[in-house]
């Protein structure tokens, strides 16, 4: 038995690879370096959804979104005031289920063109401001920002969240996705297998790390106490936030993507000069310290780097990453269904055995 499935094949897939000791991400026959920055959030989507446009039309993709993102935004506003107390990413669910997977509109194309409408009024309702409503003649990236800021941001700005959503689109089997894959065989439908999907984004040990990676970068302060800093975390038993991966044995190439993002906006460079000597500190760190397991940056290390620089709030981190990743679990749902076997592993019984049978 593999505690945790390390070693378990629980699915075929043609929509994404990872090569953990490559350290390679292929997604669709691409290596995640030919999309980033090169592909748009919507001809990405079009090329996991195919359905939908054949010829890989990012033209029907946009379409399509824009459409639906003006018919999720009165749900956003109806279900805003239920929200109260509640922290983003569980607001988040409690909107998604707003969603019906009864809607005329194809439920991939609703999920995922309803999450950056909820988290733009979600992000605005907790300073206190009205939700503002999409634009379907804009991109998923240029209508998310400006949705949120309720004014248009500038290219550079769309370019890098374009090129992080794309980045974090798609990861194999990971714990989100296996887990839409699991409620999906059950036919439970598109909706439900997303919110379930984000209910295992939510914990720390996969999406909810990079809002940690700036409250540890904070706490470290200045340059001398890196060293200091890092060894009593791990002195107290701590994990260091964006570092380590359960199939990355090599460094994630997302982080050398998302790392170049910030890198070009200028809101960052002090503070990606800092978090460069708190990576390269905790690498050498951790080399020492575990070394029968090697321990490399991930995924939401530099994410961090990079929505801190588009003013978003450490809060509203793990939704933004759904704003992603929601293309990839819709994708992996459809998938599912179209091959579909109910996913129903067998458990080892190890409880005490009633006297009879005894
Ligand atoms: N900091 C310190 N030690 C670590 C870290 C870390 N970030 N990650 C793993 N280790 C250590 C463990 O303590 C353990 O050491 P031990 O053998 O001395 O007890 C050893 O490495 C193996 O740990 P496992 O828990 O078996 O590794 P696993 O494959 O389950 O962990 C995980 C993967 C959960 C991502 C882990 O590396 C971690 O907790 N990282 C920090 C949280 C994080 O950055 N999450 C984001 C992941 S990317 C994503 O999901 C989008």
């Amino acid at each position: 038995m593999s505690v945790g499935l390390d070693d378990v094949v629980a699915a075929e897939t043609a929509l994404s690879h990872v090569d953990g000791e490559a350290g390679r991400l292929i997604i669709r026959g691409f290596d995640l370096e030919e999309l980033a920055g090169h592909q748009s959030f919507e001809a990405v989507a079009s090329l996991l959804w195919r359905d939908l446009a054949a010829a890989g039309d990012a033209m029907a993709v946009r379409r399509a979104l824009g459409a639906a993102r003006v018919a999720a935004f009165p749900i956003a506003e109806r279900l805003l005031p239920m929200s109260a107390g509640l922290s983003p990413v569980e607001a988040l669910r409690l909107m998604l289920s707003g969603l019906s997977d009864a809607s005329p509109v194809p439920g991939h194309v609703l999920v995922t063109a309803a999450m950056p409408v909820f988290v733009a009024a979600i992000t605005r309702h907790r300073d206190g401001l009205a939700p503002v409503a999409p634009d379907a003649t804009l991109a998923q990236a240029a209508d998310f920002l400006r949705m949120l800021r309720g004014q248009a941001a500038s290219p550079a700005e769309i370019h890098a969240l374009d090129t992080y959503l794309v980045t974090v689109i798609d990861h194999g089997l990971n714990a989100s996705t296996f887990t839409a894959r699991v409620v999906a065989s059950t036919r439970a439908g598109m909706v439900s297998s997303v919110i379930a999907g984000l209910c295992a984004l939510k914990g720390p040990l996969h999406g909810g790390a990079p809002g940690p990676v700036l409250d540890m970068l904070d706490e470290i302060g200045t340059p001398e106490r890196i060293r200091p800093w890092l060894e009593q975390a791990l002195d107290n038993g701590e994990r260091l936030m964006g570092f380590g991966h359960r199939v990355y044995r090599v460094r994630d190439p997302r982080a050398d993507v998302l790392k170049h993002v910030a890198a070009t906006l200028r809101a960052g460079a002090n503070r990606i000069q800092f978090a460069d000597e708190v990576e390269r500190a905790a690498l050498a760190i951790l080399a020492e310290r575990k070394r029968s397991r090697p321990l490399q940056t991930n995924v939401e290390f530099y994410t961090a780097l990079v929505l801190e620089a588009l003013a978003l709030p450490r809060e509203t981190f793990t939704p933004v990453f759904a704003v992603g990743r929601v293309a990839g679990w819709a994708a992996h749902v459809l998938e599912q269904e179209a091959a579909n076997r109910l996913i129903r592993p067998q458990s080892r019984y190890v409880g005490p055995l009633p006297k009879r049978a005894a």
